[in-house]
């Protein structure tokens, strides 16, 4: 029976943080599926379809790695696919109230499944795409932290 792990998230944009994740989790999955949420509470600087094609032009060539959109809770979308496992980066201490509670909620709406918690590279560790838009608005430099993909994106996104 092959492992099927759903990593959930807004990918706004897919960085190189989330790449980490990713590789790090077919360590022990057969198969991850990047699982975009349509109905992120935020308001995304990307568009949904904008999102899933920057991720999966990220992606591309990577085996056992599929991206999908996700509407509605996670722990539905889980079941749908198969998924026992739900991963999630914790960055620092403060992440970890929000990732405690979601996986205390997502378990108890679905049973089997199971939060793996992963701790990405050293150097990525203070990545979050929410600080990559912000530098890339401003003009900044990001290409250390996302595909240049991405940063293309960005740039036409933030052209004057
Ligand atoms: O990248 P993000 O914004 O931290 O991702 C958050 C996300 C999309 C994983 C989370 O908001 C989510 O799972 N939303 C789906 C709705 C849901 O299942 N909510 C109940 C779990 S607390």
């Amino acid at each position: 029976m092959s492992r099927i792990a759903v990593y959930p998230g807004s990918f706004d944009p897919i960085t190189r943080g989330h790449e980490d994740l990713i590789r790090r989790s077919l360590r022990f999955a057969d198969r991850v599926i990047v699982a975009v949420a349509a109905n992120s509470s935020k308001s995304p600087l990307f568009t949904l379809e904008e999102r899933v094609q920057l991720a999966q032009k990220v992606l591309a060539g990577e085996s056992g790695v599929e991206v999908q959109t996700f509407e509605g809770l996670l722990a539905d979308f889980a079941r749908q696919v198969g998924a026992r496992i739900v991963v999630r980066g914790l960055r620092a201490v403060a992440d970890f109230d929000y990732e405690f509670q979601m996986a205390l909620m997502n378990r108890q709406l679905y049973d089997e499944l199971e939060t793996v918690f992963l701790v990405p590279a050293l150097h990525l560790t203070y990545l979050s795409a929410s600080i990559v838009r912000e530098v890339a608005r401003l003009g900044g430099d990001v290409s250390v932290f996302v595909h240049p993909e991405v940063e293309r994106a960005l740039k036409a996104k933030f052209a004057p």
